[in-house]
Order: structure tokens, then C-alpha cells, then sequence
């Protein structure tokens, strides 16, 4: 299958529009990787005769299978443990604190992929049981990709995925087996709930506690880091966290969070900063 650039434009050029990610020249081979099923389905011969399509402002169901197969989901349970350390032994405590009057929290896993990121959340919440007796505990978690936020909602998973990140004792104790798959049980304190949402678009209504926001931002544009940041600073409470994933950070994007002085990746709006 060969690709002309024009036709590589166009197809990485959809991804872009509509999500905001660039595909990096190093990373075109996924063109030819990720859209051969969808070629497939589509009764299409050849990647230029795709891109033609899509350019051409093809049929919506084609532009997003485009977009869907050009998506990165890579994600696991726990993923980049430290930083679930973190919010188990720092941002989690100081909050039980702060937050000790309304005894409300409200959590937002932006770009979630397939769920394992909220449910890593919702499962430290779990083992801290006694610490959150009594509190209203809301986790959202989103994605652009509605595919990814299906699967998140059911919360199966394979033995694969499963293997990624998650203690055995958490799998026996979490999760019921569901032939050869395992579905997570709901999770004591934290509601869960997942909706499709655009990071280009407005962020969900009311004040987050805590925002993740991590492997997303990586491939945006330093222009479309600096709103999506700013988008993020407007829903986080002047004293919540955002955490970042590792490669990523608001330095030189924008002045409204504030580096923790120690913790990798985490970050607090400027204007009431870490005192
Ligand atoms: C690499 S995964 C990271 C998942 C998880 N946050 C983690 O760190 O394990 C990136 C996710 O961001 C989603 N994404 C990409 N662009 C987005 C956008 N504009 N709005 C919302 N989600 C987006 C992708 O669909 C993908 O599921």
C-alpha cells in the first residue's frame, strides 16, 4: 500500500481537526497499520482512495472510523504507580482535610480511554473505605472516543488488560469473572459514570476537585495545550489538583497551574498556588 503525502496530510489532517491530535511524521506507519480494517469495511482498495474520500467530506460514518482507528488508547490499571501513590499518601489526605465540612469530592479522568484510569481511582478509594464513610464521591471519566467510553462504562476487561497493572488480591477481591472476561464490581463510596466529551470543547459543568488528564495532551499542539490547560484551570477548584501524565507539563503552555514543589506531575491552579 503506498501513501502520498497529500494523502497522509488529509487523514492525519481529520484526526487533528477533530481531536486535536497530531500524528507525528515518525508515527504515519499507523496510517497503514490502523486503517486497513477500516478500508476493509468500507470496500475501499487503497489508503489514497480513502484519504480521497475523506477529504471530500465522505459520509460521517466513514470520517469517524477514520478518527477511531487513528485514536491511541494505550492505557492500564495504575498506570505510572507513583503518581496513584501520590493521591493515595498526599492529594487524598489533604483533601479529607480541607474538604472535611461539605465531605463531597468530585474527580475528572479526562481522556480516559477504555476506564482503567477512574477505576484505578475508584479501587484506591475502596481501600481507604473507613476514611470515606459518609462522603458523596463522584468519579467522571471521559473520552472522545465513544468506542473506548462504551467499553469503560461496562467495565470488562480482558485477561490481557487485566494482567496490566492490577494486583491479583484487587482482581479476586474487585472484580467477578464474566467467561473470559472480568467486570468490575461497583465500588464502595465512588459513583462512576462516563460520558463522550472533546477536551477542544467546553469542559462538564461545576468545579473539580481533582482533574487527570494524562497521555492526552502529549500530541496536541503547544497552541491547543495552552486552551485545553486554560479550559481545565476554569473546572478545577482554586484549590484542586490536575495531574499530568509523565512527559507531560504546563510549563511554557500557560501560567495558570503551578508546579507541586515535589510531586511529579501534579500541579495546582496559580492563583492560590501550593502555600
Ligand atoms: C493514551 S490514552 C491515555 C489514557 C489514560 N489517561 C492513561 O493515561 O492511561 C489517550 C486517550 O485520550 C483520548 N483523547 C484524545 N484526544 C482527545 C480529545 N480531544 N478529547 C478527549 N479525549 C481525547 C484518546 O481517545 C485516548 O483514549
Amino acid at each position: 500500500m503506498d501513501l502520498t503525502p497529500l494523502a497522509a496530510r488529509s487523514l492525519s489532517g481529520l484526526l487533528e481537526q477533530v481531536t486535536g491530535q497530531q500524528l507525528a511524521s515518525a508515527r504515519r506507519w499507523r496510517l497503514e497499520t490502523a486503517l486497513h480494517p477500516v478500508m476493509k469495511d468500507h470496500n475501499i482498495h487503497s489508503l489514497d482512495m480513502l484519504a480521497a474520500m475523506v477529504a471530500q467530506n465522505g459520509s460521517a460514518t466513514l470520517r469517524e472510523a477514520v478518527v477511531e482507528a487513528l485514536l491511541n488508547h494505550e492505557t492500564s490499571f495504575y498506570r505510572d504507580l507513583a503518581v496513584f501513590k501520590a493521591i493515595a499518601g498526599d492529594v487524598l489526605p489533604a483533601m479529607a482535610g480541607s474538604r472535611s465540612d461539605a465531605r463531597r469530592l468530585r474527580i475528572w479522568s479526562a481522556g480516559c480511554s477504555t476506564g482503567q484510569e477512574p477505576y484505578s481511582l475508584g479501587l484506591l478509594l475502596a481501600a481507604q473505605e473507613t476514611q470515606w464513610a459518609g462522603w458523596s464521591i463522584d468519579i467522571l471519566g471521559s473520552d472522545v472516543s465513544p468506542q473506548a467510553v462504551q467499553q469503560a462504562r461496562q467495565g470488562l476487561y480482558s485477561q490481557m488488560e487485566i494482567q496490566r497493572g492490577l494486583p491479583i488480591t484487587e482482581l479476586l477481591a474487585r472484580f467477578d469473572q464474566d467467561g473470559e472476561h472480568w467486570r468490575i464490581r461497583p465500588q464502595g463510596q465512588a459513583r462512576l459514570g462516563f460520558m463522550v466529551h472533546n477536551l477542544l470543547d467546553a469542559p462538564p459543568p461545576g468545579r473539580f476537585d481533582m482533574i487527570l488528564c494524562r497521555n492526552v495532551l502529549l500530541y496536541f499542539s503547544a497552541e491547543r495545550k495552552r486552551q485545553v490547560l486554560d479550559r481545565l484551570a476554569s473546572a478545577i477548584a482554586p484549590d484542586g489538583v490536575l495531574v499530568l501524565g509523565a512527559g507531560e507539563t504546563v510549563m511554557g503552555h500557560t501560567e495558570a497551574f503551578e508546579p507541586h514543589p515535589d510531586l511529579r506531575g501534579m500541579y495546582r491552579p496559580a492563583r492560590q498556588g501550593w502555600r
